[in-house]
């Protein structure tokens, strides 16, 4: 007799185990930073089934995240770590739902979280995974005068966890060409990225940079387009030179102008100089730089 019931179970698994069987994510959860996550539990409920027997706990390893019995929620035991940031809903309680809402996620809340349930009908604990993930921020673009070059930085901070990084110039990878810092901050526990790349050579065409956030699927790809206007100013003179076959006083009236715009440009160059060489590019916006006779733009 035992042994029929035996043989039937490992025939139909499911059906012998299906009697008090409750339900968590089989995979991993992802919680965002400072969001709130949801982890999932469901419980099988009858028409026998009775709040006052109902008795439902939530662990991390063997710290109480939360727990309700005799009807209500009983915190006397809750981890320092999750006070007031813990609730269950007690309006589907009744549909078998035992989730808990976990307010203002941090990496901390990392782990291994157990739900049990008991009720009249039988009880059971299972287990899953939570991790957490940030995104990254929009990168900032800075870029500095080198004594023979520019050097382009870009920063990105808040995400975790770290991100692989990769440049590409005119779709080529450079990224060894680059050095890459990440910083962890010691109170969130979340990176801040800097990248930076030295140009000694500016020619036109285009860089890329592209930060991924694996987890998150987070993909950050941006593009700077660095323009060189040397052929340019060889098209200005030329035009100078047919000028002077045709009219002195035109070539007169030039050379003011030029004098004029020469010492502007010098006094520009020297207000540049004193900011440290540093100097934030927004999107889409274009600067010349007057050392180098280039321009990005982002
Ligand atoms: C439990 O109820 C909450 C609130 O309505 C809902 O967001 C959640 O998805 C439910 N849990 C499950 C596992 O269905
Ligand atoms: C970067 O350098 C490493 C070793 O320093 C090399 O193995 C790799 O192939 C290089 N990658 C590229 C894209 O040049
Ligand atoms: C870029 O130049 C700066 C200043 O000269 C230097 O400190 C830094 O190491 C250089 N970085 C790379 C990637 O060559
Ligand atoms: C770079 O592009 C600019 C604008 O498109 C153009 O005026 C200039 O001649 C180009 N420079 C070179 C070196 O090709």
């Amino acid at each position: 007799m035992n042994l029929k019931v035996l043989c039937l179970c490992l025939l139909f698994e499911a059906s012998c185990f299906t009697e008090f069987e409750i339900t968590v994510p089989r995979d991993t959860v992802t919680g965002f930073y400072r969001e709130e996550l949801i982890l999932p539990c469901m419980f099988p409920v009858d028409s026998s089934w009775d709040l006052r027997s109902t008795v439902i706990t939530w662990q991390r390893g063997l710290d109480v995240v939360h727990s309700f019995y005799y009807s209500q929620d009983q915190l006397d035991r809750q981890n320092l770590h999750y006070v007031k940031r813990t609730s269950l809903f007690s309006q589907e309680m009744a549909q078998g739902n035992a989730s808990l809402k976990l307010d203002k996620i941090t990496l901390q809340d990392a782990g291994v979280y157990t739900c049990s349930v008991s009720t009249n009908a039988g009880s059971q604990k299972k287990s899953f995974g939570v991790k957490i993930a940030a995104f990254y921020s929009e990168p900032r673009l800075q870029f500095s005068l080198l004594n023979d070059g520019v050097n382009l930085l870009v920063t990105s901070d808040g995400g975790y966890p770290s991100p692989t990084l990769q440049w590409l110039m005119e779709n080529s990878d450079i990224t060894n060409q680059t050095q890459t810092h990440f910083m962890q901050d010691t109170h969130t526990g979340l990176y801040v990225v800097s990248s930076w790349i030295n140009l000694t050579e500016v020619t036109n065409s285009s860089l890329t940079f592209i930060l991924h956030n694996k987890p998150l699927g987070q993909d950050i790809r941006r593009e700077i387009q660095l323009y060189s206007d040397k052929s340019e100013r060889q098209g200005e003179s030329a035009y100078r030179c047919h000028g002077c076959f045709i009219l002195i006083p035109v070539i007169l009236l030039l050379l003011i102008v030029m004098s004029v715009l020469f010492v502007f440009i010098t006094k520009r160059r020297r207000e540049h100089t004193k900011l440290n060489g540093a100097t934030e590019v927004g999107h889409f916006s274009e600067i010349l730089i007057p050392n180098r006779k280039s321009s990005i733009c982002l």
